[in-house]
């Protein structure tokens, strides 16, 4: 089984010459067994190489080209493929990271199954998919720590249509009977419930998956309305650019009249000793007539959108108390504008924050699951621009929400546009392809570990292929994340049982 042999190199960059009969792909794992140790290294560039002159190679070419066969003596010893590799990991105690070079002239194999011994399943198993080996599946499954890993942030980079909305599929199915986490989708092209097609909806247990829908739910959905007395002026941070004057304005009434600052507002009901320049209140109008989609006649309040002054009083604490019992909440944001479907999230995630917050003052905190938010196109609320207008709560939880086990999953297609210090935040990436390089980079500068030889690898990933990134893995593993479809016929059995029980 051997495929190459160690010929030169240094630390970071281990040639080996690859046997003639074997073909070897970027990315694929390899092991050297050196007396008592063992090596886990992985493929990151191949070269071509020859023991004849360029000039000969050449004209052997013409020949072949301009005047039929021609071959070489002994062609498949005096021209080969050269496999650049990096060493990941020294396995031989306790699967350190690698502070030796192999010996010089090693052989090097496939890697199997049995060498990954060391990989045990944590508590809390958080499923990612098999691991691969170049685009190779080995059946061995891969999981991270649960809690830590949701509480410590997860970044999903990919270029569009890699497989970002697959993988967050596969992540939910399987969290569902999980009572270690609570997740809150937002939801902006209504894919994961699965209204009209395979989707959560299908698991086995459904009951643990609550679905909110502004329009006509499905059975065993729920209508989504919230009152418009939940609302604070913390909330529109990211959701609406306000200059400062109008943001004040807001806080004064809210002040005022707390939960009933919003119609007071519209009212444009006086406050001693306070004068705002009218047009800073009727713009401030304008913006949140247009944004909860009121209609304000003649000191009527109308409501046409979610937002209502009578209906919706208790949904914010029914999706509060779901996620807290472990359940996965989807909130429809399909029919929203974006700064609407920012405006529900913040409302939601700040409620959250804030009962986790006080869960840790009192101790109450340790008996309670993780909750995560799943953010897709995060750089709506994470972007630079965005933050540069102040701070919102989905970058006061990518900062501190670990302490209070409350983290974020952010999926985007342009990492660059996180600031870095965010983009460190996020403890662990699960990286599918990425075509641009600057997008490459701000990754790769922000990963746990040392990725800086694999731009190549992550470029070439294709569909489906990950390489994860995180402080709970030794190294960066290569992941096949399953099809979706594939991925639910385990569970399939359990559907029809179901599905039967539910008949008789
Ligand atoms: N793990 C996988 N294995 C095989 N094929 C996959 C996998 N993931 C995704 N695909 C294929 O790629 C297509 C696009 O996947 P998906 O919609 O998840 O991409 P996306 O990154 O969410 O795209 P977008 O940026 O448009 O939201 C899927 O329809 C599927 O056919
Ligand atoms: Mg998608």
């Amino acid at each position: 089984m051997v495929n190459g042999q160690v010929v030169s190199g240094d630390f970071s960059k281990i040639i080996m010459r690859v046997k003639g009969s074997e073909q070897v792909e970027l990315g694929e794992l390899v092991v050297i067994n050196d007396y008592q140790e063992k090596f886990i290294l992985q493929v990151y560039d191949l070269v071509y190489g020859s023991q004849i002159s360029q000039q000969n190679l050449e004209m052997v070419a013409g020949m072949n080209l301009e005047e039929g066969n021609f071959s070489i003596m002994d062609e498949q010893l005096r021209n080969y493929q050269l496999a650049f590799l990096k060493p990941i990991l020294n396995i031989a105690e306790k699967s350190k990271t690698c502070k030796k070079l192999p010996s010089f002239f090693s052989k090097v194999r496939r890697i199997t199954k049995e060498d990954l011994f060391f990989i045990t399943k944590p508590t809390n198993p958080f499923f990612l998919g098999r691991l691969r080996s170049g685009s190779k599946e080995l059946d061995f499954d891969i999981f991270l720590p649960g809690k830590d890993t949701l509480s410590h942030h997860v970044l999903i980079p990919a270029s569009t249509g890699k497989g970002k909305s697959n993988l967050m599929s596969c992540i939910l199915w399987d969290l569902i009977d999980k009572d270690y986490a609570g997740l809150l989708v937002l939801d902006p092209h209504d894919e994961y419930y699965g209204r009209t097609g395979l989707g959560l909806k299908d698991h086995p247990k459904k009951d643990n998956v609550s679905y909110y829908t502004p329009v006509s739910p499905p059975p065993g959905a729920r209508s989504l309305k919230i009152n418009i007395n939940k609302l604070k002026p913390e909330h529109f941070q990211g959701a609406t650019s306000l200059s400062d004057p109008q943001r004040q304005c807001l806080y004064v009434y809210y002040k005022k009249f707390k939960s009933n600052w919003i119609v007071s507002l519209l009212k444009e009901e006086r406050i001693e000793n306070v004068r705002f320049h009218e047009d800073t209140i009727s713009v401030v109008k304008r913006k949140l007539i247009s944004l909860l989609n009121l209609d304000f006649e003649n000191g009527q309040l109308y409501c046409q959108g979610i937002f209502d002054t009578i209906a919706g009083e208790n949904t914010i604490a029914e999706i509060c108390q779901d996620l807290e019992q472990s359940k996965i909440v989807i909130i429809d944001t399909s029919y929203f504008s974006g700064a609407v479907e920012i405006l529900v999230g913040s409302l939601i995630t700040s409620e959250v924050f804030d009962k986790y917050k006080y869960y840790k003052k009192n101790g109450q905190l340790n008996y309670k699951p993780v909750i995560s938010i799943v953010l897709e196109e995060a750089p709506r609320v994470l972007g630079k621009k965005v933050l540069e207008q102040g701070s919102n709560i989905f970058d006061t939880l990518a900062r501190e929400g670990r302490k209070f086990k409350v983290g974020l999953i952010a999926i985007t297609q342009l990492p660059s546009e996180i600031p870095k210090n965010i983009l460190a935040n996020m403890n662990t990436k699960i990286i599918l392809g990425i075509e641009m390089n600057s997008e490459r980079q701000a990754v790769i500068e922000s990963s746990p570990q040392d990725l800086s030889q694999d731009n190549r690898n992550i470029a070439s990933l294709d569909k489906g292929e990950a390489l994860v990134t995180s402080t709970f893995t030794k190294f960066a593993v290569p992941v096949k994340i399953p099809l979706f479809k594939e991925f639910v016929k385990k569970d399939e059995k359990k559907i029809i049982e179901h599905d039967y029980m539910g008949f008789s």
